[in-house]
């Protein structure tokens, strides 16, 4: 019995393909993950979601998932119930990613660390930047002039870990929280299926505190238009 790289590798080996498998994990509207299984639809990302994870029956996410005819798991427990609940059943798929888009559970170093390597997140901000909830508010708040999103690996602390890409673009004087958002989430959509895919296509080498693409030093910071 090998580890998760042998189990992903002969689950390709047997399919003839190259997707990888995914577990995603939400807890509300995602349009994260309705993004990545357009881009699957679409073929520019090579991944099948295997299972979406969520934390709350009343994720709007979830009609995505049953759309997709992905199955679906509501895991209503506590922190650590859930955890064990969420790892059994990840540890059955053996995904060469789980997922976080938009899942609002802060997650134990057990877990993290189980997942090491493997486990990927989406933040709507130009991390290290306005870590933790309301980024977009901070952000205009604090007058910066640029604003984003980062995609990066997680490590027990929150959203930290190393960075994989990050898009960035400009606040403008007219931008409230909600245009603002609005802009970030356009430009996630587009973010995040594009590193999956780098993924899948097996060029991502990732490190306890450093990433590569291809054996060069990430993140790659995109402007607007991706
Ligand atoms: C996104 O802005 C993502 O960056 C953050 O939570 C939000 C989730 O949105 N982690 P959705 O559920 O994918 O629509």
């Amino acid at each position: 019995m090998g580890d998760w790289r042998d189990h992903c590798r002969r689950q390709h080996q047997g399919r003839g393909g190259l997707n990888i498998p995914l577990v995603v994990m939400i807890s509300g509207r995602g349009s994260n993950l309705c993004a990545i299984l357009q881009a699957i639809a679409d073929k520019t990302l090579d991944a099948d979601v295997k299972m979406v994870i969520s934390n709350s029956s009343d994720a709007a996410g979830l009609k995505y998932a049953r759309n997709a005819g992905v199955p679906t798991q509501v895991i209503h427990a506590p922190a650590k119930e859930f955890e064990q609940q969420a790892q059994n059943i990840i540890d059955t798929v053996v995904p060469r990613l789980v997922v976080l888009a938009g899942f609002m559970k802060i997650l134990s170093a057990q877990f993290v660390d189980h997942y090491r390597e493997r486990l990927i997140n989406i933040h709507p901000a130009l991390l290290p930047a306005f870590p933790g909830l309301h980024t977009h508010r901070r952000a205009i708040e604090a007058g910066v002039g640029e604003h984003g999103a980062s995609v990066h690996m997680v490590i027990p602390a929150v959203d930290a870990g190393p960075i994989i890409a990050q898009v960035k673009l400009n606040v403008l004087p007219c931008d409230d929280e909600q245009t603002l958002a609005n802009r970030v989430l356009i430009q996630e959509h587009k973010l995040y299926p594009k590193c999956l895919q780098w993924f899948a296509q097996n060029r991502i080498r990732v490190q306890q505190h450093a990433a590569f693409l291809d054996d060069q030093p990430l993140p790659i910071v995109y402007s607007e238009q991706l």
